[in-house]
């Protein structure tokens, strides 16, 4: 009975992956007829420069082509042909920040790189800026600055909108408005059906909640309106300390997410870094006040922790904060993957998570040196929720719970070079995830929301929103993709089914 049980299970499991395994032959070349210009083929330089452009190694995948519409109606075709090549699986791809490999990139199966599709205009009288979805979060800064406005977009100028406001969104201006998912008024939304659609808080509002935080699992989302808020000028930047700083660090960090200090205009996160052929622990804290004339403020203590190596604060427009951050990260492309795991914060907990982290990643490292692996453990501030009457997100706290004051999540991440890594180090990322959550439960801080934008392919962030959201989402999904394209075609990202 057991036998032929496992039995039946194994040979349901291979009908599935031939089903959804290979791409039907002629996908690529439908998809090219009835997209003339925009398919490419792996000899084709603008196949190569969208593959180039993954900024991690591990991103790098070798679909059979690569689909770069410049319309929502090019996605909406794409979506017709691929549909009906119901074997063919396809990946969608944003601005590629997602460290997760398969999630926005693919093996054999079709990309769909919205790259060309960056468009940005302020309309509705200053009110709301049009970001195509496509577009970095540069490209959004720079357009709005332009009419003396600014969006909550990414804090590395690199940062794709597209990834970043349907996963939730931390931005600068986060701590006084919320998660960036909610400064969205409305979505365009190419459906597997062919539709395009709009979903804001007046037409298909249940679409509209599930895409703020709910990501590739309805659409594909052509267009972003976002509200414009006036642009300004923030202090901030990045402070290196000596590694002697550490234990000040987290104190200062500890009194700033206390919260009775809770201040409104600064953001950002604080971060240690392991070097393991250095053997070293190095503080960094990257964090911006939005309103100067206020500076210090709630970053006071944070920036009076000695000794610092290298102190970058600077006033300057959100614009050119986010371009020389860019800078920082892009330069040579490493294996980049990363986990996270949330908590409230007492006096103590901070330092006991870095504690356990620092006994623990000169080991998991020693293992992979030949990888030059680094280690980071980020502390790093929550969002708050809608307030009471605004247009409900899907990330699972109530407009009573307060993140913003009294949680931190933590990202956890191993950067290395060579493939032969990953699995080790991956599973280094989920014990260290696990000994750190069995910590938090026993100071009864644990809390299971999982940031999706910086959750691994292991975790289950949609299912920490909470069982009641996950069957929101649920029905959402089977309402808006009655096939289940996103379900199975649709490979990469974190599934409700
Ligand atoms: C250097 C760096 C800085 C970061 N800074 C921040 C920060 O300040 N705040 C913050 O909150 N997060 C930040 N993140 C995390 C970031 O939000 C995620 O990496 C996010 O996934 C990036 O979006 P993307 O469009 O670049 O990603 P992609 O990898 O392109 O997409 C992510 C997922 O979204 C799906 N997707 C992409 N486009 C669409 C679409 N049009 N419709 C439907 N689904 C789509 C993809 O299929 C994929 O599964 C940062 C990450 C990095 C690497
Ligand atoms: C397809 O399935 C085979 C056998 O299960 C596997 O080896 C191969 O890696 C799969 N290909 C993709 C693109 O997933
Ligand atoms: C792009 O093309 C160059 C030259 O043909 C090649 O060396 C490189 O590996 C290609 N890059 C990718 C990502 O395929
Ligand atoms: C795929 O399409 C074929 C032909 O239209 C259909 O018979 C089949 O049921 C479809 N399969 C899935 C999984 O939708
Ligand atoms: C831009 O907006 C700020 C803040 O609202 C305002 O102080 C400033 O005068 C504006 N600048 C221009 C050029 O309109
Ligand atoms: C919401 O969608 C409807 C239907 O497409 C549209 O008429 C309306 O303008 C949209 N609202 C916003 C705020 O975009
Ligand atoms: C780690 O330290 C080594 C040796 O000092 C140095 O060469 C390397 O660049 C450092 N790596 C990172 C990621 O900083
Ligand atoms: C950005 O970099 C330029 C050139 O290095 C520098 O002059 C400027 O002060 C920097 N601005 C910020 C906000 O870091």
């Amino acid at each position: 009975m057991r036998l032929s049980r496992t039995l039946l299970g194994s040979l349901a499991a291979v009908v599935v992956s031939a089903q959804y395994n290979t791409t039907q032959p002629t996908a690529c070349a439908e998809l090219a007829s009835a997209l003339p210009e925009r398919v490419f083929f792996p000899e084709a330089p603008t196949y190569n420069a969208s593959i180039s452009s993954y900024p991690f190694i591990q991103l790098r995948l070798h679909p059979n082509c690569v689909v770069r519409p410049t319309s929502a109606k090019d996605v909406s075709v794409a979506l017709g042909v691929l549909q009906q090549n119901n074997r063919t699986r396809f990946a969608v791809k944003g601005g590629g920040h997602n460290a997760n490999a398969g999630f926005n990139n693919i093996d054999n199966g079709v990309t769909i790189d919205m790259q060309s599709l960056k468009g940005v205009e302020v309309a509705r009288g200053d009110e709301v800026v049009r970001v195509g979805a496509g577009a970095l979060s540069q490209d959004a800064y720079d357009a709005a600055e332009k009419r003396n406005l600014t969006v909550l977009a990414g804090r590395i100028g690199v940062v794709g909108v597209a990834g970043f406001l349907t996963g939730g969104g931390v931005s600068f201006l986060s701590p006084q408005h919320g998660w960036a998912c909610d400064a969205v008024v409305n979505f365009e939304v190419a459906l597997a059906t062919g539709e395009i659609v709009n979903a804001n808080a007046t037409a298909n509002s249940d679409l509209f909640t599930a895409l703020k935080g709910g990501q590739n699992n309805f659409g594909i989302v052509t267009r972003f309106d976002v509200k414009a808020y006036p642009a300004t000028r923030i202090w901030g930047g990045r402070i290196v300390y000596a590694p002697s700083a550490a234990t000040d660090l987290l104190n200062a960090f500890t009194e700033f997410k206390t919260p009775k200090n809770f201040d409104p205009y600064v953001a950002g996160w604080v971060t240690i870094r392991y070097n393991h052929s250095a053997a070293l622990f190095n503080p960094v804290a990257i964090m911006w006040h939005t309103k100067p004339e206020l500076k210090p403020g709630g970053l006071k203590q944070i920036t009076e922790v000695k000794p610092q190596v290298m102190n970058g604060m600077i006033e300057a427009s959100i614009s050119e904060h986010t371009r020389n951050a860019s800078r920082q990260v892009v330069a040579t492309p490493r294996r980049t993957i990363w986990a996270t795991t949330s908590f409230h914060v007492n006096p103590t907990i901070v330092h006991k998570v870095h504690a356990l982290w620092k006994s623990l990643v000169p080991e998991i490292s020693e293992t992979y040196a030949y990888a030059n692996p680094s280690g980071e453990l980020t502390f790093q501030a929550l969002p708050g929720s809608p307030r009471k009457g605004a247009a409900p997100n899907s990330l699972g706290f109530s407009t009573n719970d307060t993140p913003e004051k009294d949680m931190v999540f933590l990202q956890i991440v191993f950067t290395f070079d060579g493939a032969q890594a990953t699995d080790g180090l991956e599973k280094g990322l989920k014990d260290l995830i696990e000994v750190v959550e069995e910590l938090t439960q026993e100071e009864g801080v644990y809390h299971p929301y999982k940031y999706l934008n910086f959750a691994a392919w292991f975790q289950d962030p949609l299912r920490s929103y909470g069982k009641e959201q996950k069957k929101k989402l649920k029905e959402v999904a089977r309402k808006y993709d009655p096939k289940g394209v996103f379900q199975k075609q649709v490979s990469g990202g974190f599934k409700l089914l």
